[in-house]
């Protein structure tokens, strides 16, 4: 038996990749569950006596900096904690460094953490259709192996790579569009974009100066209106095909 008083999940995932991945390692586990999606809970929080699994994904080798800023509002009590890496096929950089000092710092336990893969949500040729079958199978081990050590008892610091100082942060050199033709003005992209970046009367055009190029828009437009296109898009995609195909597996650190 685990003895948690409950389960939250703490996830900032655009394109839905990541959150789909957490609720997987979740299913794992049978408790009550609380829910904080980074893309707009901004508050302070303190987590005692639960078990909480973070799940953020990869921008350019760091943790996209909205997710940090907001991670960094959230305290540990000595608390146990299962992180997610994810990331689009490429590579994770700094990123795992980053997010488990954050951790740390605020007091949290780490149990077991876990670097997954899934379709790139800014190339979807990289990682197509992932997280798949196959990595659905080693989540869940992954979770069962997790759920081990901790009726075990068993205690100890997780160490993971990535170097400090981290790596620059960097916003990609394409934007946004938006197909006039298609809009039908509905204002989802306005409410769910987590910078504000789209204003309501003007709902075509996105404030390129505050977007990260983060796709919660694109995913969340239901008339395919809003995608990354234009020559500086096309080149970084090509160079990324070029480089990047090849499939990259999930990793586990215990
Ligand atoms: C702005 C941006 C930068 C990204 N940088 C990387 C990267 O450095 N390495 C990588 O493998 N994937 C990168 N990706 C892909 C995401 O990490 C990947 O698609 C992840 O699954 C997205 O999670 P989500 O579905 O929860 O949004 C990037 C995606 C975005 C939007
Ligand atoms: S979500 Fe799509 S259709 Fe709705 S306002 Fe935004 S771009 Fe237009
Ligand atoms: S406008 Fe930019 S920041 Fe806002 S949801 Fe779209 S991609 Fe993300």
């Amino acid at each position: 038996m685990l003895n948690f008083e409950k389960l939250s999940k703490v996830y900032f995932s655009p394109s839905g990749t990541t959150e789909k991945i957490v609720n997987e390692v979740a299913k794992n586990f049978n408790m009550n569950r609380e829910n904080y999606d980074l893309l707009s809970f901004d508050e302070e929080k303190t987590f005692s006596d639960e078990l909480v699994i973070f799940g953020i994904p990869v921008f350019d080798g760091r943790i996209p900096k909205l997710a940090c800023k907001r991670l960094s509002k959230m305290k540990g009590n000595n608390t146990k904690a299962i992180v997610i890496l994810n990331y689009g096929n490429m590579d994770y950089g700094d990123a795992l460094l980053e997010l488990t000092d954050l951790l740390k710092e605020n007091d949290f336990q780490i149990v077991g953490v876990a670097t997954t893969v899934s379709q790139n949500s800014l190339f979807s040729q990289l990682g197509r259709n992932r997280p798949d079958e196959k990595d659905m199978e080693k989540i869940n081990e992954f979770s069962k192996n997790v759920i081990e050590k901790l009726k075990n008892n068993e205690e100890n610091e997780i160490f993971v790579s990535g170097y400090k100082p981290y790596s620059a942060y960097r916003t990609p050199p394409f934007s946004v569009n938006c197909d006039e033709d298609l809009c039908v003005e509905c204002l989802d992209c306005v409410y769910t974009c987590p910078e504000e970046a789209i204003m309501e009367n003007t709902p075509t055009m996105t404030n390129i100066d505050d977007c990260t190029r983060c796709s919660t828009c694109i995913n969340v437009c239901s008339e395919g209106a809003r995608s990354f296109s234009g020559d500086a898009y096309s080149q970084e995609m090509e160079s990324a095909v070029e480089n990047y195909l090849d499939r990259q597996e999930a990793q586990f650190y215990f």
